[in-house]
């Protein structure tokens, strides 16, 4: 098992990271006493995955424990899902001290981390995340939020779990899909900050694509441990630290909203184009070779994420891009690589060198990996 402390001062809060991590859940409550009441934030896949594991993991503990579901979608972060949730909170909240157990992927954190950020302006939740995406990314951070109808995660706010349980068992139960969604994460990350990251990847992607235990583990560690770091020394996204984060979401969110969240473009694999577009605006600015544009082209490609956007015009995406929260005071902003483990923000980039990097990656061509010979 593994520990990794976010140093926030009195907001700081370990991640627990290992296969079976959540039998140590009960002990952890036990320590940090967030009351005598919880809420376990689910959607009807995981409960019926993981449900009886949470009832076991808390049966000793005396806390009164209820389930609240939410629809398996993207569209549960909204805000009558939301105040849905607020109000079984103050049901539950009889001067017992009410507190919320997010169980589930980046849908369920960010929703129930954002119910507990508004209840009360604020009550204690942990974070139990069951994605590979939200195990290595959305449940470390505290970035809570819920959609509108024009652009993701517009309504949210900052407000950090008290504890991160990362249970690699229950990684097991996923699809290939979703793997491949967490896995466009990581490659995020070794492309804003560890070289040595990207090597393993290119080196055991077939055992992550496998589910392999132990190559999980690691990549859930040294990415929980990168973005722990971050998160210290930038909490609210003010100084240029947090957002090499984004690099590959400023397309990416775009082409998620222009898709209206639909299945077609799962967050991941969203950002794997926005990746490749970054790259591609990278490429025509000169600011990064070739051969490294071409590397990360191959993972991305290998690990078969989307290389072509399909379904989506221009039109579209560039009109979702402008609701886009990284488009600041009518400036563009994108995080572009230089090298891998390094990227840069750079803001004010022509019109014309996004349009064009955003069609090529809308050629017709099927895509194959002698694209990135
Ligand atoms: N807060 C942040 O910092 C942050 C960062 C990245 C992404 N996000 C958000 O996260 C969301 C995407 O998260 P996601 O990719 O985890 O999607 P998700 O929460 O929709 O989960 C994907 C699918 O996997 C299923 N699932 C979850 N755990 C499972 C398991 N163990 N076994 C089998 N199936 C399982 C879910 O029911 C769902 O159908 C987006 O809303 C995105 O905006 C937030
Ligand atoms: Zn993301």
């Amino acid at each position: 098992m593994t520990q990794i402390k976010v140093n926030l001062g009195k907001r700081s809060y370990q991640i627990i990271i290992g296969p079976g991590a959540l039998s140590q859940l009960s002990s952890w409550l036990k320590k940090l006493k967030l009351g005598q009441a919880a809420i376990v934030v689910t959607n009807p896949t995981i409960n019926r995955l993981y449900g009886r594991l949470i009832k076991q993991a808390l049966q000793h503990l005396g806390v009164e424990l209820h389930f609240g579901q939410v629809a398996d979608s993207e569209k549960s972060k909204s805000h009558s899902v939301c105040i849905n949730l607020v109000g079984r909170l103050a049901q539950l909240d009889r001067g017992k001290g009410v507190f919320v157990i997010a169980l589930g992927g980046g849908v369920v954190g960010d929703l129930a981390g954002f119910a507990a950020a508004i209840y009360r302006r604020g009550i204690p939740y942990i974070q139990v995340p069951t994605t590979l995406l939200a195990q290595v990314d959305s449940s470390i951070g505290g970035k809570v939020a819920i959609d509108l109808p024009c652009g993701k995660n517009l309504i949210g706010s900052f407000y950090q779990p008290r504890l991160v349980i990362s249970d690699i068992n229950l990684l097991s139960s996923l699809s290939k899909q979703q793997i491949r969604s967490g896995l466009a994460e990581i490659i995020k990350y070794a492309i804003i900050a560890d070289k040595g990251l990207f090597k393993y990847l290119e080196l055991h992607l077939d055992k992550l694509l496998q589910r392999n235990p132990k190559a999980l583990q690691h990549v859930v560690q040294v990415c929980s441990k990168i973005k722990a770091r971050i998160i210290e020394q930038d909490e609210t996204d003010t100084k240029e630290k947090r957002m090499v984060l984004n690099f590959g979401h400023t397309a990416g969110h775009a082409i998620e909203a222009a898709s209206g969240f639909s299945q077609n473009y799962p967050h991941g694999q969203a950002i794997a184009l926005g990746m490749l577009v970054a790259c591609e605006i990278a490429r025509q600015l000169k600011m990064t070779p070739d051969s490294t544009i071409k590397r990360i082209g191959k993972l991305i490609f290998k690990a078969g994420l989307p290389t072509k956007i399909s379904g989506l015009s221009l039109k579209d995406i560039l009109q979702a891009q402008a609701h886009d929260k990284k488009f600041s005071a009518g400036k563009n902003r994108f995080v572009l690589p230089v090298a891998i483990g390094k990227v840069v923000v750079k803001e004010d980039i022509p019109q014309q060198v996004i349009d064009k990097a955003i069609k090529s990656r809308m050629t017709r061509e099927k895509p194959s990996l002698s694209d990135y010979e």
